[in-house]
């Protein structure tokens, strides 16, 4: 049977329309039963009165719970005081399952128990509103980056070797062999890039982070744009001007969301190219005026990273860290062999790294020591080294992770809001 989404009522109206969703919310006066149904486009108040109904009808009406799956058919009726601004004027209901005892009241719950409800939680308005941002800034990436002529070029999820170090590598087997999930595409579109020029994969990585922070997952999105002949500045450009279009994208697209998260639009409004540059040595400055006691030559953890961010509206680009620090494909500046090429992208409103980029290392003979230094073995890296055989050139690509967008975005406390089923250290129900 045809039926109407919510979204587009407004189109029907003093028409009849049948329309398929779930009861959010009930409450009733006298003779009248109000329906708040939601179907995923929308909600939309259902209005039953005895008098215009079979008695079934309204016996049906009064038995509904929340939860409950139904089918509608009524008028639709235009009514300011309506969220949305149309009622219907209910004439036949059909309730398809009778939901049981729905665990997600009204009431507050604590976290551990909503996420042990994840798969219903979603429902939420709250929920869908997140949910929705992500959608949105993940279609954002892809349209920006197709706009630019990058080819999207997939890359495996089991690989045989390590790209981001290799303490936090989920092990698995793979018929007779060890195999690991994938922490980052990055090696594989190197190889693309020198087929495609400009590439970028998009998928889910993995990494077995043994903290328990409010910014990371095990298991995680990233969008990952790789570019021969770019240098470290090309892609500092690139990255600024990502980020301010998908931020410009949700601003303009998810006004609804935004609101019903009472998300303060008003700093994401000024994200626009450039953003601030800094150094690493300039970054460790105000960490020190801070009061910090982070070692010079180490890296940032996430409180540096807010205090850093913190002197910044925009998203400020922190770049030459140490060499000893980065991972072991990242070109060395020849300016100074002690700092690589290398980039953070720190979000304002303490949201710490949600890019981390590189111009890499092209050079055989630097590459294959690099390798050594960094005990990773050389057999499963021969297909690496190969493409500094044949035709290499300077290039360079960065990591955007889509949860910790998301989070920004939204205002959100913590990432597990920011994808449908987290994967958090001790979580993996449901
Ligand atoms: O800085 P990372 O480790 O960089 C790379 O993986 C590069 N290979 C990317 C590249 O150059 N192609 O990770 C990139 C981004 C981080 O800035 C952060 O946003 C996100 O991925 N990220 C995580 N997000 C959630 N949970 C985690 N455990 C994350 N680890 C990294
Ligand atoms: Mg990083």
């Amino acid at each position: 049977m045809a039926h109407t989404y919510i979204e587009e009522i407004s189109q029907y109206q003093g028409e009849e329309v049948t329309i398929k969703g779930w009861l959010y919310h009930k409450t009733e006066k006298g003779k009248l039963r109000f329906l708040m149904v939601r179907d995923g486009t929308g909600l939309v108040q259902a209005v039953v009165f005895q008098k215009n109904v079979k008695p079934e009808v309204f016996e049906a009406a009064d038995r509904v719970t929340q939860e409950s799956s139904l089918i509608i058919k009524g008028k639709v009726r235009a009514d300011e005081r309506a969220p949305g601004g149309y009622e219907l004027d209910v004439s036949e209901l059909t309730i398809f399952q009778l939901a049981e005892n729905y665990p997600i009241t009204p009431k507050e719950h604590g976290v551990a128990f909503l996420m042990d409800n994840r798969h219903l939680w979603l429902r939420s308005s709250r929920q869908t509103a997140i949910l929705r941002v992500r959608s949105e800034i993940i279609h954002a990436c892809r349209d920006f980056l197709a706009e630019r002529r990058f080819t999207l070029v997939d890359t495996p999820i089991f690989t045989p070797a390590a790209c981001e170090g290799t303490t936090t590598l989920f092990e698995t087997q793979y018929f007779d062999q060890k195999a690991y999930l994938t922490q980052s595409g990055q090696l594989y579109s190197e190889a693309t890039c020198m087929a495609f020029g400009k590439v970028y994969c998009f998928g889910p990585t993995f990494r077995a982070e043994k903290s328990k922070t409010r910014r990371h997952l095990m298991e995680f999105w990233m969008v990952e744009p790789e570019i021969a002949w770019a240098e470290l500045d090309d892609v500092m450009a690139l990255a600024e001007e990502l980020v301010s279009y998908v931020v410009q994208r949700v601003l303009d697209r998810k006004k609804e969301e935004l609101k019903r998260l009472e998300r303060d639009t008003t700093l994401l409004e000024k994200i626009h190219p450039p953003f601030p540059r800094i150094t690493y040595h300039e970054a460790f400055r105000i960490l020190q005026e801070a009061g910090s006691e982070t070692p010079i030559g180490s890296d940032f953890g996430g409180t540096d990273e807010t205090v850093i961010a913190e002197k910044f509206d925009l998203p400020v680009m922190v770049h030459r860290y140490p060499v000893e620090v980065k991972a072991f494909y990242v070109q060395p500046d020849p300016q100074d062999l002690s700092l690589a090429l290398c980039v953070d992208v720190l979000a304002p409103e303490g949201y710490g790294e949600i890019i981390g980029g590189s111009q890499r290392v092209h050079d055989y003979h630097l590459l294959l020591q690099r390798l050594e230094s960094h005990h990773l073995p050389r057999e499963a890296f021969e297909w690496y080294l190969d493409l500094r055989k044949y035709g290499t050139v300077p290039h360079s690509g960065f990591g955007m992770g889509i949860e910790r967008v998301v989070a920004w975005i939204c205002g959100l406390e913590h990432v597990r809001e920011t994808i449908p089923f987290p994967r958090m250290l001790y979580r993996i129900y449901p």
